[in-house]
């Protein structure tokens, strides 16, 4: 329950609360009274529990709207409902957790480039995923953190390296235009969100671990054990736990999370420790693929020497993450973009005629990887699916205070969690002109980074902990988006009801809660 915003009748209410002859014992009658003064400070009891005397505004109570579907949209309106310095910085309880949430670019980068919020809170979850060895959730003090990324920027998501897994994305994309064809030519419709995600996870398995899924992914028994297990992370990354803030809660494990990360954990070591056991087969047999172009991150974990040498279950867990990090953004991003395209069929045949005037009309080839830099307009589209729908609205990961530090001129104390609603920055319309309409052209008027250097727009995060696969993210969903809307023409399913439902679903990332199905039509008949 959230409880409306109180300024301070803390006094008042004392009286109220203390009759003359109380029929509670005294102690028991002080006690309650506590709690009640706890639950009324403003931004809850966790704040009232801390050292800081002056907490940024916030509502008292406990706040249980990170467990909502629409967690950004709830806190968007407590945010604001605080007035102008909420917005730039609200405080809040979940349970004993003490958090603030900046939902206003200048604080915002003072957290996201801060090193004082380098660190993430390990939820129980992570932990048991292991992810706390991970890129994700490791501190950033430590060596092994800074290892992972300068690995990762090297031979992973460099420049370089995005541009030469274009030999991945190319042949992917043209199975997943098939994919379209065939569930077209069976059903008559597409449901795009199941072919979106096999292709981004066979994109991921060839460009992570060298591995390629030529045939149709969830048809082989591994394909579907693979999709089964990223799926299985993800709600139970994206489940709200109870136990993450209410330390009591944690060894009863009432929501059967840690039960179920057990029970993933074994499958993944056994999946994924296939695959560095097959590695190291080749390698132990003289061929080595670490080239820039043929070998994968699992050569390079396996090729590091001496301090930086890792252990099996490190590896497995900084590569699980890779999957799991890079498969559903990807897809969910698309399946916004397409929704859009069926709902835009304006902006769709903008795009198109884009598209003809570069690669020719139809099917005389597919779009390759090199005409993008040529495809201003859809690049727009991307960016502003990513500020209308972002996948991680509430950037997903959030950050923690690793000391003491000033946010917006308030003291946060060390161990506070901290969270950017992007969501809100990006509806604002004190920043966005007409912020709830879809008008990919705001960008042609205005060049907006989505890297984070400008604030008004970060989806991928900013500073020291920013995403580091958002080139990569970028490149895939820019060259399977043109191959999409060159080859098809895209409209409403018939039992759709002629339309598009837009209602969004927060687990992990910000899904569509109605998965998109959609009829896709040849453009030019081969
Ligand atoms: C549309 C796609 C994607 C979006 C919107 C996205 C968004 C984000 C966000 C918001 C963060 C937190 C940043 C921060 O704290 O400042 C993050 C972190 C991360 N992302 Fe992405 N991401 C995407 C794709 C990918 C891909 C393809 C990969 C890898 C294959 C990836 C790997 C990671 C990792 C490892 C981290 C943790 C970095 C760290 O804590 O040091 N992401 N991402």
């Amino acid at each position: 329950m959230v409880l409306s915003m109180t300024s301070g009748h803390e006094d008042s209410l004392l009286l109220l609360l203390l009759p003359t002859t109380s029929p509670l014992p005294p102690l028991v009658a002080a006690l309650f009274l506590a709690a009640v003064l706890l639950w009324l400070s403003p931004g809850g009891p966790a704040w009232a529990l801390s050292r800081c005397r002056r907490p940024p505004p916030g509502p008292p109570g406990v706040v249980t709207a990170l467990s909502s579907p629409v967690a950004h949209r709830t806190l968007a309106v407590l945010s604001r409902a605080a007035g102008d310095s909420g917005a730039a910085l609200m405080s809040f309880s979940v349970g004993l957790t003490r958090l603030v949430m900046s939902s206003q670019p200048g604080t915002a980068r003072e957290i996201l480039a801060s090193p004082a919020f380098g660190d993430r809170p390990v939820k129980d979850a992570a932990r048991h995923l292991l992810f706390h060895r991970a890129m994700g959730f490791a501190p950033s003090g430590d060596a092994h953190w800074r290892g992972l990324r300068r690995l990762a920027a090297q031979h992973l998501f460099g420049p370089r390296r995005v541009a030469g897994a274009a030999r991945h994305r190319e042949p992917i994309g043209e199975a997943m235009l098939s994919d379209v064809a065939a569930a077209m030519a069976r059903h008559g419709e597409v449901p795009l969100k199941r072919v979106l995600h096999a292709a981004s996870l066979r994109h991921i398995m060839a460009t992570v671990f060298g591995k390629r899924y030529d045939n149709d992914l969830g048809s082989s028994q591994e394909g579907a054990l693979l999709e089964e297990m990223v799926t299985e992370g993800y709600d139970l990354l994206g489940t709200f736990n109870w136990a993450d803030h209410l330390p009591l809660l944690k060894w009863l494990d009432l929501q059967g999370v840690r039960r179920r990360c057990h029970r993933l954990v074994q499958k993944v070591e056994v999946f994924v420790g296939k695959i560095i056991q097959e590695h190291r087969e080749r390698r132990a047999s003289g061929v080595v693929l670490a080239d820039e172009f043929t070998g994968d991150f699992v050569d390079v974990l396996l090729g590091l020497e001496g301090e930086d040498k890792m252990s099996d279950s490190d590896m497995i867990a900084v590569l699980w993450e890779m999957i799991f990090r890079g498969t559903d953004t990807v897809a969910i991003l698309m399946e916004w973009v397409m929704a859009r395209m069926v709902l835009h069929p304006d902006i769709q045949a903008k795009a198109q005629a884009e598209l003809d005037a570069v690669v020719g009309p139809g099917a005389g080839r597919v779009v390759a990887d090199a005409d993008v830099a040529r495809l201003p307009y859809i690049q727009c589209i991307v960016k502003e699916t990513l500020r209308m729908h972002p996948p991680g609205p509430l950037l997903s990961w959030a950050r923690l205070a690793i000391h003491d530090v000033h946010v917006g001129g308030h003291l946060v104390p060390a161990g506070t969690t901290a969270m950017v609603n992007m969501w809100a920055i990006a509806h604002d319309p004190a920043i966005w002109a007409q912020p709830e309409a879809f008008r990919p052209e705001r960008f042609q008027e205005e060049d907006v980074s989505v890297l984070g250097s400008d604030l008004r727009l970060a989806p991928f995060g900013a500073g020291r902990r920013v995403c580091p696969g958002k080139m990569l993210a970028l490149a895939t969903t820019h060259l399977w988006i043109a191959q999409l809307l060159h080859q098809f023409e895209w409209a409403p399913a018939a039992g759709a009801g002629g339309g598009v439902d837009l209602s969004e679903r927060l687990n992990m990332s910000l899904e569509m809660a109605t998965p998109l199905v959609c009829k896709a039509v040849p453009r030019v008949q081969v």
